[in-house]
């Protein structure tokens, strides 16, 4: 990512938007029994926000690694166990198909039993149990709140930067849901993060520039699972070559000729972006938990 284009990032976003989510994250924190964060499986580190932690205080917590479909099965175990030892209640969606949705009940009743018990204990019987829903832009916090609502009780296709009313939904096993109080930023703390953020179009790749993305990309994938590459742009990516080089190799693989002998990278980036995002290139997980 260019210099320019990251602190843009940086100005746009933080520290306005963010100051202004967490003082309605920490107003809206009283009312809730618990927290529950929707992260994308493939970058769950760069998909929360850190400051999460201190906002969530001692609310009991579930994590949701939500888009499994397009992430890599056995790291997604591997991310179940890591926050499993956190102390949290984990769950895995696709909260396109729906599938995992079933389970978000049964968890929240389990991971809040001790609340429910001390409930019940004062006579409080049907108190309906409060959940806040947490998690940054597009990572399928809608998606996921109509499937277990199972109705179209959110607005899906949130966009950025657009503040939203507070909105309690209330799903019929006694259990309200406190849709994302607040725009959630990621933190952009490397230029790692903001690529894997735009990766997964939880920011816009436009922010950067997308062939400079798409080449980072590409030696992501070979380091990651050069098979993808294989598979999908009939090559074998050269371990000397750089991003671009493999792009253009891509592109004549490809047949995108602009002129004789030149090939067009910037639309084999594009087609690399969304063959990516579409899932075409199998499931590729960008970050592992760190080791033991
Ligand atoms: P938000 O409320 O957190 O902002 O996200 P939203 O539910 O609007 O979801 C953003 C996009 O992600 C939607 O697609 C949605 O269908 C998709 N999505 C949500 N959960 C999953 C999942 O588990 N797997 C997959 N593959 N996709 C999921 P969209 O509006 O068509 O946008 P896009 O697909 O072009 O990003």
């Amino acid at each position: 990512m260019a210099e320019n284009a990251y602190e843009k990032m940086v100005i746009q976003w933080f520290p306005g938007h963010m100051t202004k989510a967490q003082r309605m994250i920490e107003e809206n924190m009283k009312m809730v029994d618990g927290v529950c964060e929707i992260l994308d499986a493939r970058i769950p580190l760069s998909s929360r926000n850190p400051d999460i932690d201190r906002l969530a205080g001692e609310k009991p917590r579930l994590v949701i690694l939500n888009r499994t479909d397009l992430a890599d099965p056995a790291i997604t175990a591997r991310w179940r166990e890591y926050f499993r030892k956190k102390g949290f209640a984990v769950l895995e969606t696709d909260a396109k198909t729906g599938k995992g949705v079933n389970n978000f009940v049964p968890a929240v009743r389990s991971v809040l039993k001790e609340k429910i018990a001390a409930y019940e204990a004062k006579g409080l019987v049907n108190r309906p149990l409060r959940i806040m829903i947490l998690g940054i832009p597009n990572v399928g916090k809608s998606t996921f709140i109509n499937k277990v609502a199972g109705r179209k009780a959110a607005i899906a296709g949130d966009k950025p930067g657009v503040t939203r009313g507070k909105q309690w939904i209330n799903i019929d096993k006694g259990l309200d849901l406190l849709d994302t109080p607040g725009i959630l930023w990621p933190k952009f703390d490397s230029q790692e993060v903001g690529e894997a953020l735009a990766l997964t179009n939880a920011i816009k790749a436009d922010v950067l520039d997308k062939e400079t993305l798409a080449a980072n990309f590409m030696l992501r994938l070979r380091a990651l699972k050069p098979e993808a590459i294989e598979q999908r742009y009939k090559f074998t990516p050269d371990p000397e070559k750089n991003g671009f080089e493999l792009l253009e190799d891509a592109a004549k693989k490809r047949g995108f000729l602009v002129s004789r002998g030149e090939y067009d990278i910037e639309r084999m980036a594009n087609v690399l972006l969304s063959e990516y995002h579409d899932g075409k290139l199998g499931r590729i997980s960008l970050e592992a938990p760190p080791e033991e």
